[in-house]
């Protein structure tokens, strides 16, 4: 073992004291996670939520800000890892659901609002068919598994660094819990390797899925030349294309497949569509998604006792319909865009090895200089630097995910922006030294 660096030692006793700091303002946080423990191993119940010491328990919210069981206020910069695109109990969004609560909720039948909230999810992300899940992960599962009976093919390409749910973790390349699908790990953004891995398994490979933006890997694009290359080699070899917009689809009111200018065969769908309740969508071509069609002898099956559920129809038809039109959708990303230009400004003049990616209204902090172009790239990120960049955020108001990610929800405002430009600008100052 090396001798631990002068920096080392420095940033060490930093964290420490950010973390003394952060445990004594949270006592009622730390005795709420101290009693979580006993029922729920490590006190938690949706791992992305855990960080050591202990999390923050969340009180309540209103708009873009939130109050922990401790009393303070913090501006909401996680904004629900994309799903809270709408803010904390939208008005408009509030009203659809208390309207349909007096009508009552489960049916256990079909309802006035699930074809109609159907219409507006294809139209707006061109699909030809859809079918809803309860979430994200559920949608994906559906997918493969709809597309391997299709192509008649057991093979499913996955990157590196990708994350299509619970199930579908390829951080380090996969997970011991993930669903048993046959899978070839790729590496993202390498199109000559990819091209090459898709060459060897043209015969079995059942389809490719990715997300157009690696969001929870830290925000990294995908360049067009690389959605091409797949999109032209998949076709090429009868292999299906499957475009993950759970997160990316707020991107643009297409959906950032939009503005790539590439049609996927599937695109599965979640988050804030779901007007902030629970909610998964697949869809995409209707060939394909007419093997569900329960008129057919030969139909597959897809049950869910939620897929329908009216909270979620109407939550979801009212926030893309009436709030996050078109209009709104181009507003909110340019917004987004314009104050990551900032933030990066402020890093490039402070010349720290600190960045922020991302497109439009969701972006993630990378503690390194080199261009974040793959997630083996963004695994090099200091990470010392990085966690204490999330304690001094917590320390100054500002919430954001452990990892980094940020996004810019509707009710994100200048004053807001402006906030997080100071948070960041005063990490920089105060933690020059600790910068190498
Ligand atoms: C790209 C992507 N796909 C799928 C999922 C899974 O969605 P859910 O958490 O609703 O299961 C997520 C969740 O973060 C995601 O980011």
């Amino acid at each position: 073992m090396s001798q631990p660096t002068l920096r080392n030692a420095d940033i060490d006793a930093v964290l420490n004291e950010a973390k003394e700091a952060y445990v004594t303002r949270n006592p009622r946080s730390l005795a709420r996670y101290v009693e979580a423990t006993t029922v729920m191993p490590g006190g938690n119940t949706r791992t992305v939520l855990h960080y050591a010491p202990f999390p923050v328990a969340m009180a309540r919210a209103e708009g873009c800000r939130m109050w922990d069981l401790d009393g303070a206020e913090y501006i909401d910069f996680l904004g629900e890892y994309t799903a809270g695109l709408y803010g904390h109990s939208h008005p408009v969004i509030r009203a659809a659901l208390d309207r349909t609560l007096n009508n009552g909720i489960s049916f256990g039948a079909s309802n006035l609002t699930e074809a109609r909230f159907a219409r507006a999810v294809c139209d707006r992300f061109g699909l030809e068919r859809v079918r809803f899940t309860n979430s994200g992960t559920e949608a994906n599962m559906l997918a493969i598994s709809v597309g391997r009976v299709f192509t008649r093919r057991s093979k499913v390409m996955v990157f590196y660094g990708g994350y299509h749910g619970a199930v579908f973790g390829f951080a380090g390349g996969g997970s011991p819990i993930n669903a048993p699908f046959d899978y070839v790990v790729a590496h993202y953004n390498d199109i000559d390797r990819t091209r090459a891995l898709i060459d060897a398994h043209a015969d079995d490979l059942a389809l490719v899925i990715l997300e157009p933006m690696i969001g929870s890997g830290g925000c990294i694009p995908a360049s067009p030349g690389f959605v091409t290359m797949l999109r032209e080699q998949t076709a090429r070899i009868g292999a299906l294309l499957v475009f993950d917009e759970v997160m990316t689809s707020r991107l643009a009111s297409g959906g950032l497949q939009s503005v790539l200018g590439i049609r996927p065969d599937l695109t599965t769908l979640g988050k804030y569509i779901g007007g902030g309740m629970s909610f998964g969508a697949f869809g995409g071509r209707a060939d394909i998604m007419e093997l569900f069609d329960p008129r057919r002898t030969d139909a597959l099956p897809h049950a869910g006792t939620f897929n329908n559920n009216v909270l979620t129809m109407a939550a979801g038809l009212t926030g893309l319909t009436e709030v996050y039109t078109a209009e709104a959708a181009h507003a909110l990303n340019v917004r987004g865009a314009a104050l990551r230009d900032r933030l990066n400004a402020l890093c490039r003049s402070a010349d720290a090895p600190v960045q922020f990616t991302g497109i439009g209204s969701m972006l993630a902090v990378h503690t390194q200089r080199d261009p974040i172009t793959s997630p083996e790239v963004a695994a090099k990120d200091d990470a010392k630097l990085k966690e204490l960049f999330f304690f001094d955020m917590l320390a100054n108001g500002i919430w954001l995910a452990r990892r980094g990610m940020m996004t810019v929800s509707l009710p994100i405002g200048d004053a807001e922006c402006g906030r997080l430009e100071a948070a960041v600008q005063e990490f920089l100052s105060t933690r020059q030294s600790l910068m190498v």
